[in-house]
């Protein structure tokens, strides 16, 4: 894991302030509220093509056909990474996230995941000393462009950091839409009040996420002795927050099993807690909204079809492998 693990640690992900202030801030021009909402058309229309293209059929895989290949189209869209290069990207970001995510690693994953990391950065490094002339807003070679004014910048710290942007761009936003999708389909009644009540669905995506959290943990380590609800933690001892577990909490959600879009109160950690919380959350939620909107309005017959949806081999990532529906009738998008 050694060189895997030399390329996280210099994720911000990973690092803590002052290094974790000085890289978060060069994502905050990237991922303005603003930049975030321009983006609901093409988010929109992605959705509607891609269930336009299943309709003849009458079927889809969610996971297949939608939630994997929505995320990783509009994250490259918006960094500014190149069509042609998008599906060797997902494939390098895959054995990353599954090492990052799967407590039963072996040899092999190890290594496979070390390569596709290397892969990775060799691409960016390429891409982003291929083009010339000043860089589009909010792309990879912006972000870039403001790293290197300063000059004790390290290049293969952003570089690092734009591998972090790319990977936890789209791998956690897929398990989100596809597990999003799973509770729907099991929970017809739900289903059935949010196509009644489209405003419902902000309230939706949040409950949600917090229902089946596509980031269930995350390893720290006590950096001073400190007290935690009531335990003492010496410093250097690992911390393990499940988010996950968090988020079931039935001092904060009562009756936490149950799928309520109308919960009153209490504030889900799907995104994360602190200065670490999750950059890209206000793109997560957008993208939620679209597919919810679309599902429910598109495809109001769909049923699940095929194999019972299995879930990634993973101990943090949640999300599922497949999920076959078939429908009768997909009604116009509003783009055709
Ligand atoms: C539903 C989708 C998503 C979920 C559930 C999610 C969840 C998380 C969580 C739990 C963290 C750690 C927060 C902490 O330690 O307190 C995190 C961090 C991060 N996420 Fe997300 N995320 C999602 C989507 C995205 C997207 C779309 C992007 C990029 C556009 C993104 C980029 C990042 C980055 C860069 C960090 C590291 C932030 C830091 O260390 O300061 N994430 N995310």
């Amino acid at each position: 894991m050694l060189p895997l693990a030399r390329v996280l640690s210099r994720q911000m992900l990973y690092r803590d302030a002052p290094d974790h202030a000085r890289l978060r801030s060069l994502l905050s021009r990237a991922f303005t509220p603003r930049t975030v909402m321009t983006l609901r058309d093409r988010i929109s229309d992605a959705v509607d093509q891609i269930i336009t293209r299943a309709a003849p059929a009458g079927r889809m895989d969610i996971v297949a056909d939608l939630a994997r290949p929505l995320p990783l189209a509009v994250i490259c869209d918006l960094l500014g990474v190149p069509e042609e290069d998008r599906s060797a990207l997902s494939a390098w970001s895959d054995p990353v996230a599954e090492a990052i995510g799967d407590s039963r690693l072996g040899a092999d994953d190890s290594r496979a995941a070390s390569q596709s990391m290397g892969r990775m950065l060799a691409y960016l490094r390429e891409l982003l000393t291929r083009e010339e002339g000043p860089p589009a807003p909010h792309t990879l070679r912006a972000l870039l462009a403001t790293g290197t004014e300063n000059p004790d910048q390290d290049f293969d710290e952003l570089l690092a950091n734009c591998a972090l942007l790319l990977i936890a761009g789209h791998e956690t936003t897929t398990h989100f839409i596809g597990n999003a999708a799973l509770a729907l389909l099991s929970h017809p009644q739900a289903a059935e009040e949010l196509r009644n009540r489209p405003e419902l669905i902000p309230a939706a995506v949040e409950e949600l996420l917090r229902y089946d959290s596509p980031v269930q943990l995350m390893l720290r380590r006590a950096r001073h002795d400190l007290d935690l609800a009531g335990r003492s933690v010496t410093a250097g001892r690992a911390v393990l927050l499940v988010w996950g577990a968090a988020n079931r909490d039935p001092a904060v959600f009562p009756e936490p099993d149950a799928l309520d879009f109308q919960r009153p109160g209490g504030r889900h950690v799907a995104f994360g807690y602190g200065p670490h919380f999750c950059p890209g959350a206000a793109l997560a939620r957008l993208e939620g909204a679209v597919v919810l909107e679309a599902l429910l309005t598109r495809l109001p017959d769909w049923k699940p079809d095929g194999p019972t949806p299995r879930r990634q081999r993973s101990l943090n990532f949640r999300g599922l492998i497949g999920l076959e529906v078939t429908f009768t009738t997909a009604t116009p998008g509003d783009h055709d």
